[in-house]
């Protein structure tokens, strides 16, 4: 299942996202293999790697004013929710739902990749973002005022 994750299609092009994307497989792919004790002290790290993700791109999208951000915004609300409900479960010894919720991840986050992830940072690209010192700006046409870090190439 790793090879899935370290296939270069999963690449947006975006070094950030990428970067964050890459971590997060990671910590999900150590996490299958870990036993209970460890899989359940490694969930909030899992949930803050997931938030601080999504908060990227949010960010992202929001300075953009990305058009498709609420439907964004609602699929990463719903996949926390789901996983701060494991979190609850795995501190009281349930980990029959978490272990499924993180088996799922990684078809999730492919799917969400490809329907969400890869919009976006076509978004970016056909809307001429620019790179500057690694960090790209946004378009100047989009406001009349200097431009603004959108978010690293
Ligand atoms: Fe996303």
């Amino acid at each position: 299942m790793e090879r899935i994750f370290l296939h270069p299609d999963i690449s947006l092009g975006i070094i950030e996202m990428d970067k964050a994307h890459r971590l997060l497989m990671r910590e999900i792919m150590d996490m299958m293999q870990a036993p209970n004790f460890e899989f359940v002290s490694r969930l909030p790290h899992l949930v803050e790697l997931l938030e601080m993700d999504f908060r990227g791109e949010e960010e992202l999208m929001e300075r953009m004013d990305y058009p498709d951000l609420r439907a964004h915004r609602e699929q990463h609300a719903e996949l926390l929710g789901t996983v701060h409900q494991t979190v609850a479960k795995a501190m009281n010894g349930d980990y029959l739902l978490p272990r499924q919720v993180l088996n799922m991840l990684p078809e999730w986050f492919l799917w969400h990749l490809v329907k969400m992830d890869a919009s976006l940072v076509k978004a970016l690209k056909a809307a001429g973002a620019q790179p500057i010192n690694r960090a790209v700006s946004k378009p100047t046409h989009w406001a009349e005022r200097e431009p603004q870090h959108i978010g690293f190439v």
